[in-house]
């Protein structure tokens, strides 16, 4: 059969539903030495030997078999002493699903509460990995731009739930924000809660980068649902191992949820992946009970990061952004820039440097260029030279 023969007998969803911008760049840029890579979300490091050491040991016992569905006791457990730590409070093994990545878990959680024709309400800018698999299943994300007013991104509430149709199944939240950084307050969060609980809507959570977080009052962590919400209500959170502990490559995350719905979970990871390694779960374990000191110190770092880049592009006329509150991500706007895709390609080609394009993110995106700033400060430098020595002379539209 031709290509064009079997691309037309698959579903329409899986044949047209648009790259992820991040992946796009990226794939363009892969493997040239040349080009200083900012396009994906991870830092520079690897992940801590003593994490690794945990998996490899698993590995050599030979805990090479299926395992629990739901994740092994001992990480879920691990997870609600972790989640102690960060909230004062008590928190149960039975709300935590491990799942094979932060992705999985959205997947989980929209497979859980979005049918055919079922709406998902979603800020954007937003990553591109809620709206595609919503599409994918054919649930529909409405996206409810922010706007970029006085120099700041603000979530209109009023405008948010307007949104909301008899269709509507949730709000979802990422906060901090990938790609603006934005982090909802708490007051934010309580109004979303409140309007959800009235009108018998879940709360989809991503806090994925709580951790990430700038207040200036010292927290070492953003605001949360967790702080507001009761465990056996309606909300699913997912997050992740990957950020936190260096672990993108392990895909290996969590979905926090009523245990109530345990078996249903259970159900949707056995038909997604059957389950997620033991012996990688093993290196989380390792990773929740050693690695605090390690993520302050990523913390501080990013937090170091975004003050370099913020003065060394502050200065640029050209450009506009808001300085990230949270997460790890600068998300800059450039005057005059009308298509993001193609100058991303052209700054890779021309200025050697990858960024991701704002029009990736959804409405409100277009126009903006993101750049991941967890990296090497040397490599930042020398990055952002190279785009600012560009921009004196680029033609960009
Ligand atoms: C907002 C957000 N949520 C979830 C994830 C998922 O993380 P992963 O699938 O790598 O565990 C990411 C990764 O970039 C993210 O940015």
């Amino acid at each position: 059969m031709t290509p064009d023969q079997l691309l037309a007998s698959i579903t329409p969803q899986a044949r047209n539903e648009p790259d992820s911008g991040i992946v796009k760049a990226a794939m363009y840029g892969f493997g040239r030495p040349d080009v200083i890579p900012l396009w994906t979300g991870e830092g520079n490091l690897p992940t801590p030997e003593v994490f690794s050491n945990a998996a490899i040991d698993s590995l050599r016992r030979g805990e090479t078999f299926y395992t629990w569905q739901r994740g092994i006791p001992e990480l879920r457990e691990a997870l609600a002493r972790y989640h102690e730590a960060q909230f004062g409070r008590s928190f149960s093994f039975e709300n935590f699903f491990v799942t094979s990545g932060g992705m999985q878990s959205i997947q989980t959680a929209i497979q859980m509460i979005a049918g055919e024709g079922d709406e998902i309400i979603l800020p954007t800018p937003a990553w591109p990995n809620y709206a595609g698999p919503l599409r994918i299943q054919g649930s529909v994300p409405v996206e409810v731009p922010m706007e970029f007013r006085n120099g700041r991104w603000t979530l209109d509430l009023d405008r948010l739930f307007d949104a909301v149709t008899p269709r509507t199944r949730a709000i979802a939240l990422n906060s901090p924000s990938n790609p603006i950084g934005w982090t909802a307050t708490r007051d934010e969060l309580v109004a979303v809660r409140n309007f959800c609980r009235k009108h018998g809507l879940w709360i989809f959570g991503d806090e994925v980068y709580s951790r990430f977080y700038y207040g200036a009052r010292g927290e070492t962590r953003a605001p949360s649902f967790l702080d507001i919400c009761d465990d056996e209500e309606r909300l699913l959170l997912a997050n992740t191992f990957s950020k936190n502990w260096a672990m993108t490559g392990w895909r290996v995350g969590w979905l926090q949820a009523p245990r109530a719905l345990a078996p249903e979970i259970e159900r949707i990871i056995q038909y997604n992946t059957s389950g997620t390694p033991a012996f990688l779960q093993k290196g989380c374990v390792a990773a929740l009970d050693l690695g605090e000191e390690f993520i302050r110190a990523q913390v501080a770092k990013a937090r170091a990061n975004r003050d370099l880049v913020v003065k060394l592009l502050g200065n640029q006329s050209r450009l506009r952004f808001e300085v990230p509150e949270g997460a790890f991500y600068l998300f800059f706007g450039i005057e005059g820039m009308t298509n993001s895709t193609a100058t991303t390609l052209r700054i890779i080609d021309e200025a050697k440097v990858g960024f991701a394009p704002g029009a990736t993110f959804g409405p409100g995106g277009e126009g903006h260029l993101r750049m991941c700033y967890l990296r090497d400060p040397a490599k930042i430098e020398d990055a952002l030279g190279q785009f600012t020595d560009w921009l004196k002379t680029a033609q960009i539209n």
